[in-house]
């Protein structure tokens, strides 16, 4: 069975309530329980915090474990180098996801500072975004 973690990050918490207009109106816990329901073969683990450094510590302990990591970085995505070197340490292939198309919003959400450290990215289909990268991660070898 293939494992796969999911990580959002900051304000990603309140997913349902945050500018639905962008983001939707359905919370990511209840989206988790389909996509669960979608791939009853995969493992799906799923973690979020508003913490940079939390975000750290969980691709260091899931990163040498699981076989992929769908990772949301939020607005951390434009600014963390740490975030960049953690997926860089870990052997787990990661996919920079985000619900809204990124490149059709304000100028400072264009530039990814993680991007470079991932398989590879998808965005701008909703929460759509997440099934698409476990789709892609549980083709990976
Ligand atoms: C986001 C896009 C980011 O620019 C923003 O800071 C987020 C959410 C997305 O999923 O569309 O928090 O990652």
């Amino acid at each position: 069975m293939k494992k796969i973690q999911i990580i959002n990050g900051p304000n990603l918490n309140l997913l349902g309530r945050r500018e639905p207009g962008i983001y939707g109106a359905r919370s990511f816990e209840d989206y988790l329980e389909e996509l669960r329901q979608q791939y009853p073969d995969v493992q799906l683990s799923y973690y979020q915090s508003n913490h940079e450094g939390d975000l750290i510590d969980c691709i260091h302990s899931c990163g040498f474990e699981v076989d992929g990591i769908v990772l949301n970085a939020g607005a951390y995505t434009h600014t963390s180098v740490a975030l960049h070197d953690a997926l860089r340490a870990v052997p787990a292939p990661a996919v920079e996801v985000h619900i809204s198309n990124v490149h059709t919003r304000e100028e400072f959400r264009h530039r990814s500072l993680i991007s470079a450290a991932c398989r590879g990215v998808i965005c701008g289909f909703g929460l759509d975004s997440y099934r698409l990268a476990v789709e892609a991660l549980s083709r990976c070898s």
